[in-house]
């Protein structure tokens, strides 16, 4: 597999097939249970979910109150997310900024949301470089969100759906993560729930104020 195919093109595609050949799925997957434990514990303020997808988690944010910056190269994904917030309800769709962006350069405000999230999205080889740039982002005393989904499986060696990406990890993330600024609140990797479908390497951490 090469970078070429995790590129914006590629993700429209896939996007499309999805949404073709599943919708019903893509319609109702849960949102994300690691932003679940995250975002369940803090009052509602301002988030930005980085590589929003078709929005899952940004449509539970905002349904809890978050106001949402939602960012992805892709514009199917947005488009699908836009739809759903305005079947949810106007005031869903009131709180969400559907943005099209490049996270290998799309930069946030720095210091603007209470809440930076980014979950199982492709960095292409610079992955302490994005990690710092979506990191300052954050405002004293937010909390920042990474899961990578680890490319291969450590318990069985095998290729997960994520083979061929390179997604944040516990060790490139921590380290880019200036411990003066930031407390680790979890780094670790995650076997996830139905056995032998991967390993999510989740990193919540905390700016200090
Ligand atoms: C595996 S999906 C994850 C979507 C969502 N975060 C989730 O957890 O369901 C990866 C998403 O990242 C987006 N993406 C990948 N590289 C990106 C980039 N450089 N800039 C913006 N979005 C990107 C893709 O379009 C896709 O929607």
């Amino acid at each position: 597999m090469t970078t070429e195919e995790f590129d914006r093109d590629s993700w429209e595609r896939r996007w499309a097939q999805a949404l073709r050949d599943h919708a019903d799925v893509v319609a109702t997957r849960p949102p994300n249970p690691h932003l679940l434990t995250v975002a369940g514990d803090l009052r509602p303020g301002l988030a930005l979910d980085a590589g929003c997808g078709h929005g899952a988690e940004t449509l539970w944010l905002a349904a809890h109150g978050w106001r949402v910056t939602a960012v992805d190269f892709a514009t199917t994904a947005l488009d699908h997310g836009r739809s759903s917030a305005e079947t949810i309800g106007t005031d869903v769709a009131e709180r969400v900024d559907w943005v099209q962006g490049d996270l290998a350069t799309w930069t946030p405000p720095p210091g603007r949301y209470d809440l930076v999230t980014c979950l199982y999205v492709h960095m292409a080889g610079a992955v302490e470089q994005t990690v710092r740039r979506l990191a300052a982002g954050v405002a004293p005393g937010g909390a920042l969100l990474l899961v990578g989904h680890r490319p291969i499986d450590p318990t069985t060696g095998n290729a997960t759906a994520a083979a061929g990406q390179v997604q944040v990890s516990v060790d490139t993330a921590v380290a880019a993560l200036d411990p003066s600024d930031w407390e680790i609140v979890v780094a670790e990797d995650r076997p996830r729930a139905a056995a032998g479908s991967g390993v999510d390497a989740v990193v919540h951490a905390r700016r200090r104020p």
